[in-house]
């Protein structure tokens, strides 16, 4: 699978890294190594030693946490991939003794990681998620692997018509698959919005938001999508017909980033304003941990049935069929579609390597 370069692809909650530990991920089938240096700025190295193809991640920081040391032989990179130190011989240092690197930014409570031309990675084109700041609000977040292509995880985000009969004793109510789905696309923004309207919830959503049991509700689900798979979803609920301001906001996030074509690591979170008060941060976790167990036993195991079923297979040499809850989805697939065309259209696509370098020593050969 082609996987899309010149994007920002979410490597973890940005708690995940701490200073001086190194965390491995793999993401578009490229091994990487993450670490902080001593003034907590993150980097990333291709998680390949140039030597004797020694994951880095096995070996240590050194030099105060500015470098890595290879767990086998002990030559030290430095936060530019460069070889900074050989302790063999006569310390001579390789010229092909070095890693490609990779632009890293921690923004929303996130760590983000650009895979492609480093001249045109511009934080900038990060998705904006404000209510992942957590100075002004109580972040309830998770993450979970999955056993599937990513870009079936933001079909199943863009088409939340699935929650009445995926999630029937969870997220969905009896009338859910009666709302009404729209899409806009704004450039290369995809937003598909959802409104149910006089539906009785689910136990779990009166529970996780105070609204009086059996009364009618409305809903509204309105999702936000970026490439490669960046999703902010404005889920609210108000009694039925009360404006929407009244009610109960939201707002959540689902990131997905491929780790391959066929495993996806998932990133999600909501969020509650701090202006509520301190019971709101237990509110938060509790409700991620509510969400966790309809993404965990209900999504989980249909998105990776669908991955299995299609076998390898291109979606659309599969030929679904489409209803018209699957536009935002479509829209999105095309969107992706168009930015991989672009970027391998590109005559100044950068040639992406594996990092493997040649051999310096020849005179050993
Ligand atoms: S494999 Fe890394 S120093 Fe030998
Ligand atoms: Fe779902």
């Amino acid at each position: 699978m082609t996987f899309l370069r010149n994007v920002w692809y979410v490597i973890g909650w940005a708690d995940e890294l701490m200073p001086g530990q190194m965390l491995a991920r793999r993401i578009c089938d490229e091994p990487l190594v993450f670490y902080r240096d001593d003034t907590g700025a993150p980097h990333a190295l291709f998680d390949r030693c140039p030597h004797r193809f020694a994951p880095l991640s096995m070996g240590k920081l050194c030099d105060g946490g500015t470098a890595i040391q290879c767990g086998y032989h002990g030559l030290r990179f430095g936060a530019d991939g460069k070889c900074i130190h050989n302790p063999h011989g006569d310390g001579r240092i390789p010229a092909a003794a070095a890693v490609k690197t990779y632009p890293v930014v921690e923004r929303w409570s996130l760590l983000w990681v650009w895979m492609g031309d480093p001249a045109q990675a511009d934080p900038a084109r990060i998705p904006a998620f404000p209510f992942l700041d957590t100075a002004d609000w109580y972040v309830g977040k998770a993450q979970m692997e999955i056993d599937a292509n990513y870009v079936l995880e933001s079909d199943n985000i863009l088409d939340l018509s699935h929650i009445e009969f995926l999630h029937p004793g969870t997220l969905g109510g009896g009338q859910s698959g009666e709302g009404k789905t729209t899409v806009t696309v704004e450039g290369q923004t995809v937003w598909s919005r959802r409104v149910i309207r006089g539906e009785i919830l689910p136990p779990f959503l009166y529970q996780a938001t105070g609204l009086p049991d059996q009364a009618l509700c409305d809903r509204w689900l309105d999702v936000r999508w970026d490439a490669p798979a960046s999703m902010y979803l404005q889920a609210d609920i108000a009694l039925a017909g009360t404006p929407r301001e009244q009610g109960i906001q939201t707002p959540q996030v689902h990131l997905f980033t491929p780790a391959s074509a066929g495993k996806t690591c998932y990133f999600y979170a909501l969020a509650m304003p701090k202006a509520l008060g301190a019971w709101a941060e237990d509110a938060a976790h509790q409700n991620v941990m509510g969400l966790r167990e309809p993404f965990l036993r209900e999504d989980k195991p249909m998105v990776e049935a669908q991955h299995r079923a299609l076998a390898g297979r291109s979606f659309w040499d599969m030929k679904p069929v489409l209803l018209d809850i699957d536009a935002p989805a479509v829209r999105a697939r095309r969107v992706l579609d168009q930015m991989l065309a672009a970027e391998q259209a590109s005559a100044n696509e950068p040639a992406i390597t594996d990092g493997q370098q040649p051999q310096d020593r020849h005179d050993l050969l």
